[in-house]
């Protein structure tokens, strides 16, 4: 049961023929800050008052007079405080009654499903195959999977597909490789590694290339330009006074930092040109190769074009980079319903232009086709000079295509944010090519930093790849398990308890880490914040239904009997109520999840519960409660706690563990 929802529905009721326009009102019902003004509070009589000029608390009055909460608020008439605030308590035994409604309903713990379920197709984690996956997938992987499974949970038919970029240069790369420089025993022994030895070889020198030709080139000028700019701003300070003087310098401090910022670029380009010329094997090959770039380009023109032995390779490739991934997705838990990569979409680009040509929406520029859009400078490209479609064509492509094939109402497209203004021209060309009805999001994050606050990178400059993560992650959390289980008495955990537990821990230290940031926020990696065993991580979470759990073995409790002696949970020590009244609001969390795709409100308010309940637990004792009735209600919040926490982190895609 959604609360808040609730308490809207009534005030929409009382605001009807109040006003005219009540819905934005009524999101001025929300949950209190402070508990002093109640559990939930409404602050919809001030602009009210100014819009009917009347004054708030009259307005205030008149609404509490129309308001019937009799049956779920105490008092029956809510009161009305300073200038027209309207504080609403729910009351014990109403409170008591939703406790009791979720403790029985096993599954759902009394989260109804959605009024007007929606069709969702999601599109999340579609990493580009042939390289290795790494730390920046790791978001729209975990980020996808919870929305995944949350929209799933409430009621909505929910598809999630896996948009691989299995078509891209990243295979005229390896193709080129393979055809040059091939260690035909690696391969068989190891294809995967091999490709990947492949596809980083060829890339550096790629890289090292476009450096040489046109990044070292332009930041050299970008540099002294930056200095040319600064000179007059030197000279001018000495003939300055006070205020002058003062914005003169700032302007100074800011090209200085801008300055600063290109240095370290250029010492990046650098350390990239460094690496290949001090190295005497890359060199000799860069030297024999110096048109890879374009080499490459032609291999994968050649792939999309049908060339025979391209395709036949390309056929090579494809299982065992898939195999390589999907032993990922597996330690993440996660699957899709479908993995409609690139490739899936090539035969359909030429007719996607057509019909856009056909219907007037692309024009030819400069050779190109491009897909012109009101009030954006930028053109879409759809087909190049060269003939070639691009990554915008196969997603126009992929949008027709999920319309027939699904008709969803909604498309969420989990990605980095620096892939904005792709979507934006993305979604205003769909809509202009007749797809208005359905809603596009860009579920936008932010990037993963290193300790250094820069993005995290290895000490070569390559991302970093999620396998080590994973892995170290593991093993971290395998040394705690082992610490605390040494701590014991006699220790109880096997070895392979204790791999198995440190896995759960390690992978949903990652996720949980991941989830609890806005997810436009950038945020830093570190291992020993994502697994402190105290603040808002997965670890904590999984301490908490621990420690519930061993509560019932310490008592000897069977959760399960007590679940079903049908008795109220009632409601005496304030503890227990902040904690049933937390409880209570899971509905409402998840609800406020999916209205901006935001899992951080789930671990939040996760935390939140952890907090009420450490206080509860500290206030109430619940095997030395003064009689057996309250000691049984105490045991059922506490059954409440652990399946919540074990609700809520399932839908993270994390795992809760019976002892750690
Ligand atoms: N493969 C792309 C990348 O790694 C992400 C694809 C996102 N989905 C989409 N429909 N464009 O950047």
């Amino acid at each position: 049961m959604n609360i808040l929802h609730l308490l809207r529905q009534r005030f929409a009721a009382a605001l009807d023929g109040l006003i005219d326009q009540p819905q934005s009102y009524l999101d001025l019902v929300l949950p209190s800050q402070d508990p002093r003004f109640g559990d939930y509070q409404a602050n919809c009589a001030m602009p009210m008052a100014k819009e009917l000029k009347k004054s708030p608390r009259e307005i205030a009055a008149a609404i509490v007079h129309r308001l019937d909460v009799a049956d779920l608020c105490d008092p029956p008439q809510p009161e009305i405080a300073g200038p027209g605030f309207i504080n609403l308590r729910l009351k014990d035994g109403w409170l008591s009654n939703q406790l009791m409604k979720m403790s029985h309903d096993r599954d759902r713990l009394g989260i109804a499903s959605a009024d007007s379920p929606k069709t969702y197709v999601i599109d999340y984690s579609s990493p580009n195959v042939a390289k290795p996956m790494h730390v920046g997938h790791i978001r729209s992987t975990v980020i996808g999977d919870a929305l995944y499974r949350i929209l799933r949970f409430l009621g909505h038919r929910t598809i999630s597909d896996n948009h691989l970029g299995d078509w891209g240069t990243q295979f005229g790369t390896i193709i080129f490789g393979y055809k040059h420089f091939l260690d035909v025993e690696a391969y068989r022994e190891a294809p995967v590694e091999e490709l990947c030895r492949l596809y980083k070889l060829v890339h550096q020198l790629v890289e090292y290339h476009d450096a040489k030709k046109t990044g070292l080139p332009e930041l050299e000028a970008r540099i002294a330009e930056q200095r040319r700019e600064m000179e007059p701003l030197a000279s001018a300070l000495d003939g300055l006074e006070k205020p002058e003087r003062k914005k003169t310098q700032k302007k100074m401090r800011q090209a200085e930092a801008r300055l600063a910022e290109l240095e370290e670029d250029l010492a990046a380009i650098q350390d990239r040109i460094a690496g290949v010329e001090n190295h005497p094997t890359l060199r000799a090959l860069a030297e024999s190769y110096p048109d890879i770039g374009q080499q490459v380009l032609d291999e994968t023109a050649a792939l999309h074009a049908g060339d025979k032995f391209n395709t036949s390779l390309w056929n090579e490739f494809l299982p065992p980079c898939l195999e390589a991934i999907d032993g990922i997705y597996q330690r993440l838990g996660v699957s899709f319903n479908h993995t409609l990569g690139e490739s899936f979409y090539h035969d359909r680009l030429a007719s996607v232009v057509e019909d856009l040509k056909a219907r007037g929406l692309a024009t030819e520029s400069e050779g190109a086709t491009c897909v012109f859009l009101d009030g954006m400078d930028a053109p879409m490209i759809v087909q190049k000079k060269d003939g070639a479609f691009l990554y915008a064509t196969t997603d126009l492509a992929t949008i027709a295509y999920r319309v027939e094939t699904f008709q969803p109402d909604v498309i969420l497209y989990v990605v980095d944010h620096r892939q904005s203004l792709h979507f934006e021209q993305l979604f205003a060309a769909a809509r202009k090519w007749g797809h208005e009805s359905i809603g596009l999001v860009h579920v936008r994050f932010g990037t993963v930093l290193g300790e250094d606050g820069k993005p995290y990178k290895t000490r070569s400059g390559d991302a970093v790849e999620l396998e080590g993560l994973l892995d170290r992650a593991t093993e971290r959390a395998y040394q705690i398990v082992c610490e605390n289980d040494a701590t014991r008495q006699i220790p109880i955990l096997s070895e392979s308890e204790r791999r198995r537990i440190a896995e759960q821990i390690g992978i949903g230290a990652i996720k949980y880490a991941d989830l609890s940031h806005n997810r436009e926020s950038d945020y830093i990696f570190s291992y020993d914040k994502m697994l402190a065993m105290n603040g808002n991580t997965a670890a904590y979470m999984q301490y908490c239904y621990a420690r519930v759990n061993g509560i019932f073995s310490k008592g000897d409790v069977d959760i399960d009997a007590s679940r079903s002696r049908g008795d109220a949970i009632q409601i005496g020590h304030p503890a227990e109520r902040a904690l049933g009244l937390e409880l209570v609001r899971f509905a409402e969390t998840l609800d406020r999840v999916v209205a901006d795709y935001r899992p951080n409100h789930l671990t939040a308010y996760l935390f939140s519960l952890a907090g009420r309940f450490a206080e509860f637990y500290e206030a109430c004792p619940v095997h030395n409660a003064p009689d057996d009735a309250t000691r049984h209600n105490r045991l059922l919040l506490c059954d409440l706690v652990a399946r919540t926490i074990q609700l809520g982190l399932g839908f993270l895609g994390i795992d809760v563990v019976e002892r750690m």
